[in-house]
């Protein structure tokens, strides 16, 4: 607590810091200045850029698993010598960076690829999308051979930018370094000009740009450390049409720029100072253009920045030429001393085009026509080419889907750019007493402690005799079951590639069955990842202490060798989620379904009251669901769990972990966790259970990508029954299928205080069984009591309030929970003969 907000008062002081440097010393200070090295656990240097390790700053990533990839330095051709390409990040779902933005405005976004081979995972090959908020900025992008950056620039008007990579199907992303850098606010100004027709264009503040080319004309490379603003500038040589006709001017030391004209951070004297112009001493006739061809997409705008600074002419009005671009003349006998009025003064001019040849922008320089003039010049400083976004908000081809508006940040704590010392201390005093809000929050959080309820062998002991049962706080070093590895070498065929049965971030897993025919899963970790040996120990000490027929049960683990593998039972029938979509499994019917989600609510509702300290499972998903050969579900994956909620106040900031589309938004914001969590993410299962496709699928429209959303709008307007599973339709009671949408819509509210704990959901999924089930029953509304059988009446009573369900009614209900309501519903279960 007390390091936090010394934390925030020395960024403060940065950030005040930083200001001023920006007011005073006319040098332009990035306040916000994000350089981050992938998966390198050292900070190294480009130039004079520092681009961090980004261990000291994972808590901006949210990712699913932690994949860190490195390479040597011998076998990729790394662009000068420079290290950050060395290591990378691997994302094999959906992973999210959060960048706080201190200075509202336009930003670089520059994502650095150098794609190599790590492990299982052949960069070249990887796809995957990228976008912001608002924008998407790549799609189904394949990194090419050999380095490249891509540099994006957007005007972020929230208090964080949220950069989501997704990896295409089947397929991964990368990112092997990263900017966000500010941008001063001169640089792209609102208006340009427009060629076709001539106009003007208004509303560049707006537009998210991404830099195809920018070319130093008649000039060498500038690297990033060479420019004013860390660009880089290529040369013109492999843009000309015809080489002969150009010739390169250099003339560094004339570059004057002065007020009211383009300045050092517009472009930097290396870039005014050298020029291309016409070749007439090589050429005898000098009537001819000097063209560059540059590669566009016919299906976007391009913002076009023309660079000019006479530093050939002696005198004024000496120079005396055409500008054409796209074939079109936009400037006729362009006299830049005119403008000026003065020589060597740089310059620049923005157009905007749509390109009207089919992939190519031409841009053209050539003598005056009108003037007679004895030496006929004309020159081209630089050239920046800016590919704009269309207008459904992206920068690439194909469909872009902004992020839900769930994830929507609220306002910070405002940082005010005061400046004044009482302006400081009150925002100092105001963070400290936001922080200490939180924690008080956090504290008087209700505890459950009510005991948690077994009906038909909640807990059964079917290999628990093995095991020493452990008390929380123990670690792998105590726990009792070891198998020997050359055991699991036999078991799994000396672990066969083509027994596999899965792939995770923490490494294979392993079919296999051991000498005394027990068939186990063997996951086997990666040993370098220090993320997995977190993973490994969590794992192997919440599986010891809790065991129930709905969690999966491990039934060993090897640490020989520096091996981490787990040795769980096997789930004959595999995920929840291939048996819902995207395989051969044959289709589930609706009580299948329900049986399954049963099944997988009670073991994360044993889980969270279990033990007298709740656990967190924190990545609640379909996958995370196996089923055996009952098709009986048991809970999987506890690498992330972790007992709350006091874990949280000691570490407020722990980087948000989950699973993209299933992640509780409340606790994505606030970075508290509780179980309701996992009640969110539970409810985001039971969609899935319905709809029968991904949480999350960029493919469709817009509006269909998230399915929580989609299914909320679904369910608050009562048309629940149109998106359900077309092998459901018709074979779904309708009081089965409203009671369901109810309860999903309930684990999906937007604070956690708002959504039931697992033992409701439990109670109403069972009591959604139980419509399902009275198929003969002339009305479940009238027979409820028939229903539910010879039980006390204040549960049938209770049973029939929620058939007719109101607000209030449905709260009284919720009063009864806790011990009593678990009674309740335990002898409704026997009643059931369940
Ligand atoms: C990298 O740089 C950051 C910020 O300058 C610093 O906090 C961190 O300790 C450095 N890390 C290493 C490994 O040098
Ligand atoms: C990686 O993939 C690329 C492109 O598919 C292929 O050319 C290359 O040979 C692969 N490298 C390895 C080591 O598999
Ligand atoms: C990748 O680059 C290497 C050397 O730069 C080249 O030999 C190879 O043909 C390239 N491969 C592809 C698929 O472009
Ligand atoms: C960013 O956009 C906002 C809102 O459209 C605008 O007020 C602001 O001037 C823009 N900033 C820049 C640097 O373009
Ligand atoms: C870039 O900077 C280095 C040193 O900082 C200098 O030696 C070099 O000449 C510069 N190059 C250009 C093109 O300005
Ligand atoms: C230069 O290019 C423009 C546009 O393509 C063309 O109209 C013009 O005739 C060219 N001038 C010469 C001298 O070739
Ligand atoms: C680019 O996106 C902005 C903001 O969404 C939008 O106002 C603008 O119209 C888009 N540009 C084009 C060319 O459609």
């Amino acid at each position: 607590m007390g390091s936090v907000s010394v934390l925030k008062l020395f960024e403060l002081v940065l950030f005040i810091l930083s200001l001023l440097c920006t007011c005073c010393l006319g040098q332009f200070i990035p306040i916000d200045n994000y350089l981050i090295d992938c998966g390198s656990s050292s900070n190294n240097s480009v130039g004079n850029l520092v681009f961090v390790s980004d261990n000291s700053v994972s808590r901006l990533l949210s990712t699913p698993q932690n994949i860190i990839a490195n390479t040597t330095p011998n076998s990729i051709s790394s662009p000068s010598g420079s290290r950050i390409y060395l290591t990378a990040r691997i994302f094999n779902g959906v992973s999210v960076y959060t960048f706080p933005i201190r200075s509202p405005g336009r930003h670089w976004i520059r994502l650095h690829f150098l794609p190599f081979v790590f492990q299982s995972y052949n960069m070249s090959n990887a796809k995957f999308s990228v976008s912001t908020q608002q924008f998407g900025l790549l799609n189904n992008f394949q990194p090419s051979n050999g380095s490249m950056v891509k540099e994006f620039s957007v005007n972020i008007t929230a208090n964080e930018l949220v950069l989501t990579f997704t990896p295409s199907d089947n397929s991964f992303a990368f990112l092997n370094a990263l900017e966000v850098v500010s941008v001063p606010d001169a640089l792209i100004t609102d208006d340009a000009q427009t060629i076709n027709p001539m106009g003007n264009y208004q509303g560049l503040r707006r537009q998210a740009l991404e830099t195809i080319h920018r070319v130093n004309m008649g000039g060498p490379v500038i690297s990033p450390s060479n420019d004013t603003l860390g660009r880089s500038w290529e040369t013109d040589q492999g843009f000309l049409r015809n080489r002969n006709l150009a010739k390169s001017i250099s003339n560094i030391g004339a570059v004057n720029y002065r007020p009211g004209w383009a300045t050092s951070e517009i472009a930097p004297s290396a870039v005014y100072g050298t020029a291309a112009g016409m070749n007439t001493a090589e050429v005898s006739n000098s009537n001819f253009n000097v063209t560059w061809e540059f590669d566009v997409h016919p299906d976007f705008e391009y913002l076009i920045r023309f660079h000019f600074c006479d530093i050939v002419s002696v005198s004024l009005n000496q120079l005396y030429f055409n500008v054409y671009l796209d074939s079109r003349l936009v400037s006729q006998d362009f006299d830049l001393s005119d403008l000026t009025n003065a020589l060597a003064t740089p310059v620049y001019r923005d157009y905007i085009v749509k390109v009207s040849d089919m992939r190519k922008l031409i841009v053209s320089i050539g003598p005056s026509s009108n003037v007679n003039d004895a030496q006929p010049n004309a020159i081209l400083n630089g050239l920046e080419v800016m590919k704009m976004n269309n207008s459904d908000g992206s920068l690439d081809t194909g469909l872009f889907v902004p992020r839900s508006s769930s994830q929507k940040s609220k306002t910070k704590t405002a940082i005010i750019a005061g400046g004044a010392a009482g302006a400081f201390v009150l925002v100092a005093v105001a963070i400290v007493m936001f922080m200490m809000c939180k924690r008080r929050r956090l504290r008087t959080q209700p505890s459950k402690t009510w005991v948690p309820f077994m009906m038909n062998g909640g807990n059964t002991q079917s290999t628990g005799s093995k095991f020493s049962h452990a008390t929380i706080g123990t670690t792998a070093s105590n726990f009792g079951y070891r198998i020997p590895f050359a055991a699991l070498q036999d078991a799994t065929n000396n672990f066969n590639e083509s027994w596999v049965i899965g792939v995770g971030g923490f490494g294979k897993v392993y079919r296999g069955v051991l000498k005394d025919g027990t068939k186990i899963a063997a996951k086997r970790g990666n040993p370098q990842s220090q993320q997995g040996l977190a993973e490994f120990l969590t794992e192997i000490d919440m599986l010891s202490q809790f065991r129930h027929r709905h969690l999966v049960s491990l039934i060993g683990y090897c640490d020989e060798r520096n091996e981490m593998i787990l040795i769980y039972e096997y789930m004959e029938n595999g995920t929840l989620k291939s048996h819902l979509y995207g395989s051969e499994f044959p289709c589930l019917d609706w009580k299948q379904r329900l049986d399954i989600c049963i099944g997988s609510a009670r073991g994360l509702h044993y889980l969270h009251t279990g033990s007298t300290k709740a656990v967190i499972h924190r990545d609640v998903k379909s996958a995370n669901i196996l089923l055996d050969e009952n098709l009986m579900a048991k809970v999987a994956d506890f690498g992330l769990s972790k007992t709350g909620p006091d874990i949280d106040q000691t570490h407020v900031s722990t980087a948000v972990k989950g699973s993209f589309g299933y992640l509780d938004p409340e606790y994505f914001r606030r970075q508290q966790l509780t179980e309701k969590s996992d009640v969110y993410s539970f409810g985001v299962v039971l969609f899935e259970v319905l709809c029968a496709r991904p949480v999350i699928d960029p493919s469709l429209p817009r509006e269909m990508v998230n399915l929580g959303e989609w299914a909320m709008k679904y369910q608050r307007t009562g048309k629940l029954e149109q998106i359900i599973d077309p092998n459901l339709v018709g074979k779904v009671r309708p009081d089965s299928l409203r009671k369901f949408g109810e309860t999903a819509e309930k684990c999906l509210a937007d604070y956690g205080v708002d959504r039931p704990s697992m033992a409701d959901v439990l109670w109403n999924l069972e009591y959604a069984l139980q419509l399902q089930e009275a198929t003969n029953q002339s009305d479940p509304y009238e027979n409820s009591t028939n229903q539910i059988g010879d039980i006390s009446p204040l549960v049938s009573n209770a049973a029939f309030v929620e058939t007719s369900m109101t607000a209030e009614q449905f709260s009284a209900i919720e009063d009864l929970s806790g011990t009593s309501m678990s009674r309740v519903f335990s002898q409704l279960v026997k009643a059931e003969g369940r």
